[in-house]
């Protein structure tokens, strides 16, 4: 059975493309989605890719995919500054976690230098558009042992 990547998304992630694009870019989720199919597949990985604009939807998605993921890719959006109970969840996961930020989080507002999540990642992507997704799952697949 091919081995899944989650990759999970925050609040108005589903508005790539349509949203403050001279910040995120002309691409959209469904573009990230595939990006990260593109990468995976090759290297017999399946994708579970979800986006939420609620909370508690997000950490049961968490819940329901922290024992059987190989790993975890996520861009929590806002709640990457302001919520421990994102992390609380995530801290949860036995495989490796990426956070990906679509633009450069660190060139931005103060508000958004502060990450809740980046102390127990294993890895930061900020500032590569929605390629940061594709790394991310390369990187996924990198730590958790290589193509099947
Ligand atoms: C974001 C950056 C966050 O600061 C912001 O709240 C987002 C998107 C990004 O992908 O660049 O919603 O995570």
């Amino acid at each position: 059975m091919a081995r899944t990547i989650a990759v999970l998304n925050g609040p108005n992630l589903n508005l790539l493309g349509v949203r403050r694009t001279e910040v995120y870019g002309a691409d959209t989720l469904a573009d990230a989605e595939a990006a990260c199919r593109s990468q995976a597949a090759p290297a017999g990985f399946a994708v579970d890719f979800r986006q939420t604009n609620h909370e508690g939807v997000f950490i049961d998605a968490v819940h329901e995919l922290r024992s059987t993921a190989a790993g975890f890719v996520v861009n929590a959006g806002a709640w990457t500054h302001t919520s421990v109970a994102v992390r609380d969840a995530l801290e949860t996961v036995p495989g490796p976690l990426i956070e990906v930020h679509v633009s450069n989080v660190h060139a931005r507002e103060p508000f958004r230098h502060h990450s809740y999540l980046a102390p127990i990642a294993a890895g930061v992507i900020a500032g590569c558009g929605i390629q940061g997704y594709a790394f991310g799952v390369a990187r996924i697949i990198t730590l958790t042992g290589g193509p099947a």
